[in-house]
């Protein structure tokens, strides 16, 4: 199948010499020539001969509260295995079970020879799990993202997006062409000055929010945000990558726990988190759902996901939506209010606690640690990994410029002595590295 045009060429040009004769056309600059410059390849350059880069540290066993990387074991507080059903023998089974019928690929598109009946067990699943007519399962979250933005947005349309929204919202956004407006994050007057911006563009409008934030762990105002594109006459969708599996009786999501899932129209989720497997999902309207099967290339030109993968998810789905569901849901919940609490003891500018409409206060699985300078934040999560502890490092893009944190994140599985483990770690190289050097942002520091 062909999907661009052979010899469409937007700018062909060819010089012709004084002489009459053609010169060689020629690039203006070499493509590779701005690699060497690039900030993200020279910090890398400075950091990997210390050692002291954080990225592409090899693990060696599953994502656990102990787990081995490195030749070492280290407490795991930068895993998204919210629920710690990656290890699950019921979850394993699955996938074992998926591969034997199945294979171990399905070598095709959704669309021709890459469905099998796990998809659909799977779509069907979510759709009752999300209270949706329809979900549609794609190969990654990633893709669930630009690929719904993509086939729903087009040029002349306008999308209005968090500034703290995931990378792939912001990419979905980018492929769809369409107009995009940002807002400052979770600042509902800027929403809705946006809002009143593109109700003069002209096309038809799309908002979307994360609704637990990836880097900062806290959530968006789902109910007052939908309140305000429903009175614009703009479309919603809510990214639930961090929510589903997390907060909510059912485990549905930040629309679940707001008690706004009638007012979203559009509610993605990864298998990549909680769901303990790799890929993602769209629940929406049936209508909606059945376009994207048809129209969403990022769903359609890939290969499906493998069926080990699809089979794990299905697997991690039952089990949140059985009657164990509730006591995963509410002990990552308390792991989490836990170790903030326990990181606020020892000084730390820990971003706070979300203040719901009813006044109580919600901390999520992702509790984030300020540093704000890039080197700094590298060196510190050095002294953790080097003490035992994996931690995750967001620097510039992931965050605004000069906010780089810790991205700590903890699991269902891990038991009180994990945190107490990791506590008294954190607090012993704290106190090491501020005396080196200098003090990190915070009351006590
Ligand atoms: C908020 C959010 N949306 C989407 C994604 C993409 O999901 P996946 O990694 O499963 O492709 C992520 C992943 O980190 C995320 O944090």
């Amino acid at each position: 199948m062909r999907r661009v045009d052979d010899d469409v060429s937007t700018h062909g040009t060819q010089a012709t010499s004084t002489t009459g004769a053609t010169a060689q056309p020629r690039a203006a600059v070499d493509l590779f020539a701005r690699i060497a410059t690039n900030e993200r390849v020279q910090q890398w350059a400075a950091a990997k001969p210390h050692d002291l880069s954080p990225y592409f540290r090899t693990a060696e066993s599953p994502a656990a509260p102990i787990m081995r990387m490195e030749g070492k074991d280290r407490v795991m507080l930068g895993s998204n295995n919210y629920l710690g059903l990656t290890g699950d023998p019921r979850v394993l089974e699955a996938a074992r079970k998926a591969i034997d019928v199945y294979g171990s690929g399905l070598t095709g598109s959704r669309l021709l020879n890459g469905t099998i009946p796990l998809h659909l067990d799977l779509e069907r699943e979510i759709a009752e799990w999300m209270g949706t007519e329809d979900a549609i399962v794609f190969a990654t979250g990633n893709q669930a993202n630009t690929g719904a933005l993509s086939a729903l947005l087009g040029p002349g349309d306008t999308v209005i997006a968090d500034s703290g929204d995931h990378a792939s919202i912001l990419d979905g956004c980018i492929l769809s062409k369409a107009k995009l407006r940002a807002f400052r994050h979770n600042r509902l007057e800027k929403l809705e000055k946006q809002l009143d911006r593109a109700a003069g563009d002209g096309g038809g409008v799309l908002v979307v929010v994360d609704g637990v934030f990836s880097m900062e762990g806290d959530i968006a105002p789902v109910p007052e945000v939908a309140e305000l594109a429903k009175r614009y006459g703009a479309r919603l969708m809510v990214d639930e990558a961090h929510g589903a599996g997390v907060l909510g009786a059912r485990g549905a999501g930040t629309c679940e726990l707001l008690g706004c899932e009638d007012q979203v129209d559009l509610r993605m989720g990864t298998f990549s988190k909680s769901l303990a497997s790799a890929g993602g999902f769209i629940a929406s309207s049936h209508e909606v759902v059945q376009y994207l099967r048809l129209q969403s290339r990022p769903y359609l030109f890939t290969a499906s996901a493998v069926p080990a993968a699809v089979g794990a998810a299905l697997a991690a789905l039952r089990i949140v939506r059985s009657s164990e569901g509730p006591q995963l849901l509410s002990k990552v919940l308390d792991n989490a209010a836990y170790w903030h609490a326990g990181l606020t003891r020892l000084g730390l500018h820990v971003v706070p606690p979300t203040t719901l409409a009813d006044g109580s206060t919600l901390i999520t699985p992702i509790v984030p640690v300020l540093v704000g300078d890039d080197w700094k934040a590298f060196l510190l999560w050095k002294a953790l990994w080097d003490a035992g502890a994996f931690v995750n490092v967001a620097v510039h893009p992931a965050v605004p410029p000069g906010g780089a944190l810790l991205r700590t994140s903890v699991m269902a599985t891990h038991e009180r002595e994990d945190l107490d483990r990791a506590l008294e770690l954190f607090e012993r190289v704290i106190k090491d590295f501020t005396a080196e050097h200098g003090p990190l942002p915070g009351p006590s520091h």
